[in-house]
C-alpha cells in the first residue's frame, strides 16, 4: 500500500474570509490519478471538498487545475509524476473562484462563443448532404481540433489578465480552427469579431499559453495566423 500526501487549497468566498490549504493522506494500490484521490478524499475524508469532473479521459477540460505548480488535467496526472507522492492542488490562477478548485468560466464560455464556434455557411446546403474536404486542407485542422477547452491558456495569459475584455487565446484558437476550415464560409461574419480592441492585437505573443496547455496545443500559432489575416483586410481589403 502506498500513500499520497493531498495538500489542497480551500477557499469559500460565502463563508470564509481567507483561502487555507488542507492535508489529507490518500492510501493508494497501483495507480493514483489527481483526480482518483480528490475522489478519495471527497467519499472518506472531507465532504465539503469541491472539484469540477467529469469525462475522466482528458476530453472533456473540466478537471483542469494548477497542480505542484503547473496546469494539469487532474484526471491524467498519476501521483507517481510528482515528487515523493507530494500533491498540492490549486484552482487554475486569476480566474474568479465559485468555491475550493472550481473556477467561474461563465466569462471564458461567453467570449467562445463570441467568436461564433461553429461551421457557417453562405450559401443554402443540404444538411443532409456532406461538404467535400480534401486530406490536405483536413489537415489544417489537426491542431487546433484537439482543444478540450479546459481554461489552462487563458488562466495563464497576462494579457487576460491586465485586459479583461481580451477574448483570450482558447477563443482565437477556436476562430483559427473555423476561419482555416475550407467549409466555412463566415470570414466576412466572424473576422470583425477578432479584428477589434477585445482581439487579436490584445495578445503580445507571451506564449504563456503554448506552455500551460495540457494538450500540448499551440494557440500562439493561430493568433499569429490570425493577425495576419485581419491585417490583409485591413490593408488591402482582402478576405482570404
Ligand atoms: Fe485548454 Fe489547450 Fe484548448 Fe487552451 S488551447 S483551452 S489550454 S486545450
Ligand atoms: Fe497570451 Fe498566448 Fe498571446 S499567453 S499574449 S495569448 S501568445
Amino acid at each position: 500500500m502506498s500513500e499520497a500526501r493531498f495538500r489542497i487549497k480551500r477557499f469559500d468566498p460565502a463563508s470564509d474570509t481567507a483561502p487555507r490549504y488542507d492535508t489529507f493522506v490518500v492510501p493508494y494500490e497501483g495507480n493514483l490519478t489527481v483526480l482518483e484521490g480528490l475522489f478519495s478524499i471527497q467519499e472518506r475524508q472531507d465532504g465539503s471538498l469541491s472539484f469540477r469532473y467529469c469525462c475522466r479521459a482528458a476530453v472533456c477540460g473540466s478537471c483542469a487545475m494548477y497542480i505542484n505548480g503547473r496546469y494539469r488535467l487532474a484526471c491524467q496526472t498519476n501521483v507517481s509524476q510528482l515528487p515523493a507522492g507530494d500533491v498540492t492542488v490549486e484552482p487554475m490562477p486569476h480566474l474568479p473562484l465559485v468555491r475550493d478548485l472550481v473556477c467561474d468560466m461563465t466569462d471564458f464560455f461567453a467570449k467562445y462563443e463570441y467568436i461564433k464556434p461553429w461551421l457557417i455557411r453562405d450559401e443554402a446546403h443540404d444538411p443532409e448532404r456532406e461538404i467535400p474536404q480534401s486530406p490536405k486542407a483536413r489537415r489544417k485542422l489537426d491542431m487546433p481540433i484537439d482543444c478540450i477547452l479546459c481554461g489552462c491558456c487563458y488562466s495563464s495569459c497576462p494579457s487576460v489578465w491586465g485586459e479583461e475584455n481580451y477574448l483570450g487565446p482558447a477563443a482565437l484558437l477556436k476562430a483559427y480552427r473555423f476561419e482555416v476550415d475550407s467549409r466555412d464560409q463566415a470570414r466576412r461574419e466572424r473576422l470583425p469579431n477578432f479584428d477589434n480592441e477585445r482581439g487579436v492585437y490584445r495578445c503580445h505573443t507571451i506564449t504563456n499559453c503554448m506552455e500551460a496547455c495540457p494538450k500540448e496545443l499551440n494557440p500562439t500559432e493561430g493568433i499569429q495566423w490570425l493577425k495576419g489575416a485581419a491585417v490583409r483586410r485591413r490593408l488591402f481589403g482582402r478576405l482570404k
